[in-house]
Protein backbone atom coordinates (compact mmCIF):
# COMPACT_ATOMS: atom_id res chain seq x y z
CA UNK A 1 0.00 0.00 0.00
CA UNK A 2 1.21 3.26 -1.10
CA UNK A 3 -0.80 5.33 1.62
CA UNK A 4 -1.54 4.27 5.34
CA UNK A 5 -5.33 4.62 4.54
CA UNK A 6 -7.26 1.69 5.22
CA UNK A 7 -9.43 0.01 2.29
CA UNK A 8 -12.70 -1.10 2.96
CA UNK A 9 -14.02 -4.19 0.66
CA UNK A 10 -17.91 -5.81 1.24
CA UNK A 11 -18.01 -8.98 -0.15
CA UNK A 12 -20.80 -11.00 -1.04
CA UNK A 13 -21.85 -14.22 -2.96
CA UNK A 14 -24.19 -17.00 -4.60
CA UNK A 15 -26.99 -14.46 -4.75
CA UNK A 16 -28.60 -16.77 -6.42
CA UNK A 17 -31.72 -15.22 -8.23
CA UNK A 18 -34.51 -17.32 -9.21
CA UNK A 19 -36.41 -19.98 -6.78
CA UNK A 20 -34.03 -19.95 -4.06
CA UNK A 21 -33.72 -16.47 -3.65
CA UNK A 22 -34.48 -14.74 0.07
CA UNK A 23 -35.74 -11.44 -0.62
CA UNK A 24 -36.03 -10.33 3.14
CA UNK A 25 -32.53 -10.79 3.17
CA UNK A 26 -31.21 -9.60 -0.06
CA UNK A 27 -33.11 -6.65 1.50
CA UNK A 28 -30.66 -6.47 4.81
CA UNK A 29 -27.69 -6.58 2.49
CA UNK A 30 -28.16 -3.41 0.66
CA UNK A 31 -29.45 -2.09 4.25
CA UNK A 32 -25.73 -3.25 5.25
CA UNK A 33 -24.48 -2.10 2.25
CA UNK A 34 -25.50 1.53 2.66
CA UNK A 35 -24.65 1.32 6.15
CA UNK A 36 -20.77 0.10 5.68
CA UNK A 37 -18.44 2.53 3.56
CA UNK A 38 -16.59 0.45 1.19
CA UNK A 39 -13.94 1.52 -1.09
CA UNK A 40 -14.68 -1.63 -3.60
CA UNK A 41 -17.93 -4.55 -3.44
CA UNK A 42 -16.71 -7.94 -4.79
CA UNK A 43 -19.53 -10.41 -5.34
CA UNK A 44 -17.97 -13.52 -6.12
CA UNK A 45 -20.72 -15.65 -8.42
CA UNK A 46 -23.79 -17.71 -9.12
CA UNK A 47 -25.76 -14.48 -9.31
CA UNK A 48 -28.55 -17.04 -10.33
CA UNK A 49 -30.17 -20.42 -9.98
CA UNK A 50 -30.60 -21.13 -13.49
CA UNK A 51 -29.02 -18.35 -15.90
CA UNK A 52 -32.09 -18.04 -17.23
CA UNK A 53 -33.45 -14.00 -18.33
CA UNK A 54 -35.61 -13.33 -15.62
CA UNK A 55 -33.50 -14.26 -13.25
CA UNK A 56 -30.26 -11.90 -14.60
CA UNK A 57 -33.05 -9.37 -14.86
CA UNK A 58 -33.42 -9.34 -10.78
CA UNK A 59 -29.68 -9.63 -10.22
CA UNK A 60 -28.86 -6.94 -12.42
CA UNK A 61 -31.53 -4.81 -10.74
CA UNK A 62 -30.18 -5.78 -7.54
CA UNK A 63 -26.74 -4.83 -8.17
CA UNK A 64 -27.62 -1.43 -9.66
CA UNK A 65 -29.01 -0.65 -6.16
CA UNK A 66 -25.68 -1.35 -4.38
CA UNK A 67 -24.01 1.82 -3.85
CA UNK A 68 -21.63 3.17 -6.43
CA UNK A 69 -18.22 2.06 -5.76
CA UNK A 70 -16.22 -0.30 -8.39
CA UNK A 71 -17.63 -3.50 -8.58
CA UNK A 72 -15.75 -6.82 -9.14
CA UNK A 73 -17.86 -9.77 -10.40
CA UNK A 74 -17.20 -13.61 -11.10
CA UNK A 75 -19.51 -16.28 -13.25
CA UNK A 76 -20.27 -19.44 -11.09
CA UNK A 77 -21.71 -22.85 -12.09
CA UNK A 78 -24.82 -22.02 -11.75
CA UNK A 79 -24.46 -18.97 -14.03
CA UNK A 80 -24.21 -20.87 -16.96
CA UNK A 81 -27.32 -23.04 -17.87
CA UNK A 82 -26.79 -26.94 -17.02
CA UNK A 83 -29.20 -27.95 -18.76
CA UNK A 84 -30.19 -26.12 -21.65
CA UNK A 85 -27.33 -28.65 -23.33
CA UNK A 86 -26.88 -26.86 -26.46
CA UNK A 87 -26.92 -23.44 -25.25
CA UNK A 88 -24.32 -24.78 -22.26
CA UNK A 89 -22.19 -25.80 -25.19
CA UNK A 90 -22.39 -22.83 -27.87
CA UNK A 91 -23.08 -19.67 -25.55
CA UNK A 92 -22.46 -20.61 -22.17
CA UNK A 93 -22.03 -16.69 -20.95
CA UNK A 94 -24.66 -15.43 -23.25
CA UNK A 95 -27.02 -13.93 -20.44
CA UNK A 96 -23.97 -13.72 -18.36
CA UNK A 97 -22.55 -11.11 -20.73
CA UNK A 98 -25.80 -9.39 -21.00
CA UNK A 99 -26.55 -8.60 -18.03
CA UNK A 100 -23.61 -8.94 -15.50
CA UNK A 101 -20.22 -8.74 -17.33
CA UNK A 102 -19.51 -8.73 -21.00
CA UNK A 103 -15.57 -9.48 -19.46
CA UNK A 104 -14.94 -12.75 -17.88
CA UNK A 105 -11.63 -12.43 -16.81
CA UNK A 106 -11.57 -9.04 -15.53
CA UNK A 107 -8.99 -6.67 -13.50
CA UNK A 108 -10.18 -4.09 -11.28
CA UNK A 109 -7.76 -0.98 -9.80
CA UNK A 110 -8.54 1.39 -7.23
CA UNK A 111 -5.61 3.19 -5.02
CA UNK A 112 -3.45 0.78 -3.01
CA UNK A 113 -5.42 -2.06 -4.53
CA UNK A 114 -5.52 -4.34 -7.81
CA UNK A 115 -8.26 -6.86 -8.12
CA UNK A 116 -8.13 -9.85 -10.83
CA UNK A 117 -11.18 -11.77 -10.97
CA UNK A 118 -10.92 -15.25 -12.94
CA UNK A 119 -13.77 -17.55 -14.35
CA UNK A 120 -14.01 -20.66 -12.96
CA UNK A 121 -16.87 -21.63 -13.95
CA UNK A 122 -15.68 -24.42 -16.68
CA UNK A 123 -19.24 -25.39 -18.53
CA UNK A 124 -18.09 -28.21 -20.41
CA UNK A 125 -15.92 -30.34 -18.38
CA UNK A 126 -15.68 -29.31 -14.90
CA UNK A 127 -19.22 -27.62 -14.22
CA UNK A 128 -19.90 -28.48 -10.79
CA UNK A 129 -15.86 -28.03 -9.40
CA UNK A 130 -15.17 -25.61 -11.60
CA UNK A 131 -11.52 -24.93 -13.16
CA UNK A 132 -8.40 -22.40 -13.91
CA UNK A 133 -6.86 -22.56 -17.08
CA UNK A 134 -3.16 -22.01 -17.70
CA UNK A 135 -3.93 -18.64 -20.27
CA UNK A 136 -5.93 -17.19 -17.14
CA UNK A 137 -3.10 -17.32 -14.99
CA UNK A 138 -0.96 -15.85 -17.62
CA UNK A 139 -3.67 -12.91 -17.45
CA UNK A 140 -3.23 -12.77 -13.77
CA UNK A 141 0.77 -12.65 -14.10
CA UNK A 142 0.43 -10.11 -16.80
CA UNK A 143 -1.25 -7.76 -14.53
CA UNK A 144 0.36 -8.19 -10.95
CA UNK A 145 3.95 -7.78 -12.65
CA UNK A 146 2.51 -4.53 -14.71
CA UNK A 147 1.30 -3.21 -10.76
CA UNK A 148 3.04 -1.22 -8.35
CA UNK A 149 4.39 -3.22 -6.28
CA UNK A 150 3.21 -1.62 -3.44
CA UNK A 151 -0.29 -2.23 -4.26
CA UNK A 152 -2.39 -5.25 -1.99
CA UNK A 153 -3.37 -8.04 -4.69
CA UNK A 154 -6.16 -9.86 -4.70
CA UNK A 155 -7.91 -12.91 -6.42
CA UNK A 156 -11.70 -13.69 -6.70
CA UNK A 157 -13.02 -16.64 -8.25
CA UNK A 158 -15.80 -18.35 -7.36
CA UNK A 159 -14.88 -21.99 -7.22
CA UNK A 160 -12.91 -22.73 -3.81
CA UNK A 161 -9.32 -23.55 -3.69
CA UNK A 162 -9.77 -25.13 -0.18
CA UNK A 163 -12.10 -26.87 1.48
CA UNK A 164 -14.11 -26.17 4.64
CA UNK A 165 -13.39 -28.42 7.98
CA UNK A 166 -16.92 -29.92 7.80
CA UNK A 167 -16.85 -30.40 3.98
CA UNK A 168 -15.65 -33.97 4.83
CA UNK A 169 -15.19 -35.54 1.15
CA UNK A 170 -15.19 -32.74 -0.36
CA UNK A 171 -12.93 -31.26 -3.16
CA UNK A 172 -11.25 -28.15 -3.99
CA UNK A 173 -10.72 -27.10 -7.43
CA UNK A 174 -8.47 -29.56 -9.56
CA UNK A 175 -5.14 -27.99 -9.89
CA UNK A 176 -6.06 -25.57 -7.03
CA UNK A 177 -2.65 -26.17 -5.59
CA UNK A 178 -0.60 -25.82 -8.58
CA UNK A 179 -2.96 -22.43 -8.75
CA UNK A 180 -1.93 -21.82 -5.11
CA UNK A 181 2.08 -21.62 -5.49
CA UNK A 182 1.35 -19.39 -8.93
CA UNK A 183 -0.48 -16.98 -6.84
CA UNK A 184 1.90 -17.56 -4.35
CA UNK A 185 4.95 -16.10 -6.25
CA UNK A 186 2.79 -13.25 -7.91
CA UNK A 187 2.20 -11.91 -4.32
CA UNK A 188 -1.37 -12.36 -4.19
CA UNK A 189 -2.42 -11.85 -0.19
CA UNK A 190 -6.08 -12.50 -0.59
CA UNK A 191 -8.54 -15.06 -2.67
CA UNK A 192 -12.25 -14.43 -2.19
CA UNK A 193 -14.69 -17.09 -3.25
CA UNK A 194 -18.09 -18.54 -2.81
CA UNK A 195 -19.82 -21.65 -3.65
CA UNK A 196 -19.78 -23.66 -0.43
CA UNK A 197 -22.55 -21.67 1.01
CA UNK A 198 -20.47 -21.57 3.51
CA UNK A 199 -18.21 -18.83 4.79
CA UNK A 200 -14.71 -20.17 5.47
CA UNK A 201 -11.57 -17.89 6.80
CA UNK A 202 -8.45 -19.07 7.06
CA UNK A 203 -5.00 -19.16 4.98
CA UNK A 204 -3.89 -21.50 2.51
CA UNK A 205 -0.68 -22.73 4.80
CA UNK A 206 -3.52 -24.47 6.75
CA UNK A 207 -4.30 -27.05 4.12
CA UNK A 208 -1.11 -26.83 1.80
CA UNK A 209 1.87 -25.52 2.85
CA UNK A 210 3.37 -25.73 -0.62
CA UNK A 211 7.45 -24.74 -1.46
CA UNK A 212 6.93 -21.11 0.94
CA UNK A 213 6.22 -21.94 4.39
CA UNK A 214 6.43 -18.22 5.43
CA UNK A 215 3.83 -16.70 2.83
CA UNK A 216 0.41 -17.89 2.64
CA UNK A 217 -2.84 -16.76 1.06
CA UNK A 218 -5.56 -15.57 3.11
CA UNK A 219 -8.36 -17.51 1.98
CA UNK A 220 -11.73 -15.74 2.56
CA UNK A 221 -14.98 -17.51 1.28
CA UNK A 222 -18.34 -15.98 1.73
CA UNK A 223 -21.68 -18.52 2.40
CA UNK A 224 -24.85 -17.46 -0.03
CA UNK A 225 -25.49 -14.44 1.21
CA UNK A 226 -29.77 -14.02 0.37
CA UNK A 227 -30.50 -17.63 -0.70
CA UNK A 228 -31.74 -20.54 1.21
CA UNK A 229 -29.31 -23.22 0.33
CA UNK A 230 -26.93 -22.57 2.80
CA UNK A 231 -25.00 -25.71 3.64
CA UNK A 232 -23.62 -27.58 6.82
CA UNK A 233 -22.63 -25.02 9.50
CA UNK A 234 -24.53 -22.28 7.32
CA UNK A 235 -27.35 -24.80 6.52
CA UNK A 236 -30.17 -22.05 6.61
CA UNK A 237 -28.49 -19.20 6.96
CA UNK A 238 -26.74 -16.05 5.16
CA UNK A 239 -23.41 -14.10 5.34
CA UNK A 240 -20.98 -11.77 3.54
CA UNK A 241 -17.98 -10.53 5.06
CA UNK A 242 -16.36 -7.16 5.10
CA UNK A 243 -12.81 -7.36 4.67
CA UNK A 244 -10.47 -4.25 6.14
CA UNK A 245 -6.99 -4.28 4.13
CA UNK A 246 -4.46 -1.81 6.84
CA UNK A 247 -0.96 -1.23 6.28
CA UNK A 248 0.03 -3.67 8.96
CA UNK A 249 -2.73 -6.46 9.01
CA UNK A 250 -5.65 -7.90 7.04
CA UNK A 251 -8.79 -7.92 9.18
CA UNK A 252 -11.93 -10.12 8.20
CA UNK A 253 -15.35 -9.87 10.06
CA UNK A 254 -18.08 -12.85 8.82
CA UNK A 255 -21.60 -11.35 9.27
CA UNK A 256 -24.11 -13.71 9.52
CA UNK A 257 -27.86 -13.02 9.16
CA UNK A 258 -30.10 -13.57 12.42
CA UNK A 259 -33.72 -14.10 11.92
CA UNK A 260 -34.33 -13.42 15.27
CA UNK A 261 -32.71 -9.81 14.90
CA UNK A 262 -34.02 -9.16 11.59
CA UNK A 263 -30.79 -8.24 10.25
CA UNK A 264 -26.70 -9.09 9.62
CA UNK A 265 -24.71 -8.61 12.73
CA UNK A 266 -21.07 -9.42 12.88
CA UNK A 267 -20.43 -13.23 14.09
CA UNK A 268 -16.23 -13.37 14.10
CA UNK A 269 -13.38 -11.62 13.01
CA UNK A 270 -10.05 -12.38 11.72
CA UNK A 271 -7.13 -10.80 11.20
CA UNK A 272 -3.86 -11.69 9.32
CA UNK A 273 0.20 -10.07 9.34
CA UNK A 274 0.35 -8.79 6.29
CA UNK A 275 2.39 -10.96 3.50
CA UNK A 276 5.69 -8.98 4.14
CA UNK A 277 5.70 -8.87 7.89
CA UNK A 278 4.55 -12.28 9.06
CA UNK A 279 3.92 -10.85 12.88
CA UNK A 280 1.41 -8.50 13.54
CA UNK A 281 3.34 -5.15 14.95
CA UNK A 282 0.40 -4.18 16.15
CA UNK A 283 -2.01 -5.69 18.01
CA UNK A 284 -5.08 -5.36 15.38
CA UNK A 285 -7.76 -5.44 17.98
CA UNK A 286 -6.25 -2.68 20.00
CA UNK A 287 -6.49 -4.69 23.26
CA UNK A 288 -3.58 -3.20 25.25
CA UNK A 289 -2.78 -6.03 27.08
CA UNK A 290 -2.04 -8.79 24.46
CA UNK A 291 1.13 -7.32 22.64
CA UNK A 292 2.73 -5.91 25.89
CA UNK A 293 5.89 -7.69 25.22
CA UNK A 294 5.82 -6.20 21.62
CA UNK A 295 4.56 -2.93 22.53
CA UNK A 296 5.70 -2.31 26.20
CA UNK A 297 4.62 1.62 25.97
CA UNK A 298 1.41 0.53 25.33
CA UNK A 299 1.23 -1.74 29.25
CA UNK A 300 -0.84 -0.19 31.79
CA UNK A 301 1.85 0.48 35.02
CA UNK A 302 -1.08 -1.57 37.48
CA UNK A 303 -1.26 -4.40 34.63
CA UNK A 304 2.40 -5.67 35.31
CA UNK A 305 3.18 -8.40 37.36
CA UNK A 306 -0.56 -9.30 37.10
CA UNK A 307 -0.67 -13.19 37.43
CA UNK A 308 -1.55 -14.70 34.27
FE1 LIG B 1 -23.96 -21.22 -5.24
FE1 LIG C 1 -21.45 -22.46 -7.16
Amino acid sequence: MTTGAVITILHASDVHFGEPYDPTVGESFQDMARTIPADLIAVSGDFTQRAKVHEYEAARAWLDRLPRVPLVVTPGNHDVPVYRVFERIFAPYRNYRAYISDELDTVTRIPGLVVVALNSSAPLRHIVQGRIQRKQLEFAARVFQESDPADTRILVAHHHFVTAPDYEGDRAMPGAREVLDVLKRLGVEMILGGHLHRAYIGNSLDVYPGKDREHGIVIVQSGTTSSRRGRARERAKNSFNVIRIAADHLEITHFMYFSDLGRFAPFSMHAYPRRDSQWFPRDPFQNAMLLRHVEPERAEPSSRGAAG
